[in-house]
């Protein structure tokens, strides 16, 4: 049986591509929608790409996950830094691996980029490697699995 993720992208990240292109890159949300897709099927998962600019469908997309999906990969954005809502969201589900992602590295930024409210419900966090801490998130959740002997 195929692994089943959810691949969950906060607000602003649709405008990636158009939104300051000198910190996430001038590649559409789509194009790198696209490559973790092909991604994800490389490493046999069968993947569900979800993107909401409101905390609280954010919230129910989490809640959704219970017993339909094995891992999440998330990007909350700047949700990341001050959602309590989300963070006990993820919590709700710590059955299911959970990977906390950034495409920017967030501890070179501003300072309240630096705390995050959801990482200690996280599995881990990868940050600063551009559309390729997506595939790493995708490569960790795929070796939590091998090593869960699932
Ligand atoms: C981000 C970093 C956040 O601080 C920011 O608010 C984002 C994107 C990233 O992917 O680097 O919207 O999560």
């Amino acid at each position: 049986m195929k692994k089943k993720i959810l691949f969950l992208l906060g607000p602003n990240l649709n405008m990636v591509g158009k939104r300051e292109k000198n910190i996430y890159g001038a590649e559409t949300a789509d194009s790198i929608n696209e490559d973790v897709k092909g991604w994800a099927e490389a490493l046999g998962f069968d993947i569900e790409i979800y993107q909401s600019n409101i905390e609280g469908e954010i919230v129910s997309k989490l809640h959704s996950v219970f017993d339909t999906k094995d891992g999440v990969i998330i990007n909350a954005g700047a949700y990341t830094h001050y959602s309590y809502a989300i963070r006990d969201a993820i919590a709700c589900i710590e059955h299911i691996p959970t990977i906390e992602v950034h495409m920017s590295n967030v501890h070179a930024r501003d300072e309240f980029r630096h705390t995050t409210v959801i990482g200690a419900v996280c599995k881990g966090q990868i940050s600063g490697f551009g559309k390729y801490s997506y595939r790493l998130a995708l490569e960790a959740l795929h070796d939590i699995f091998e090593s869960e002997g699932k």
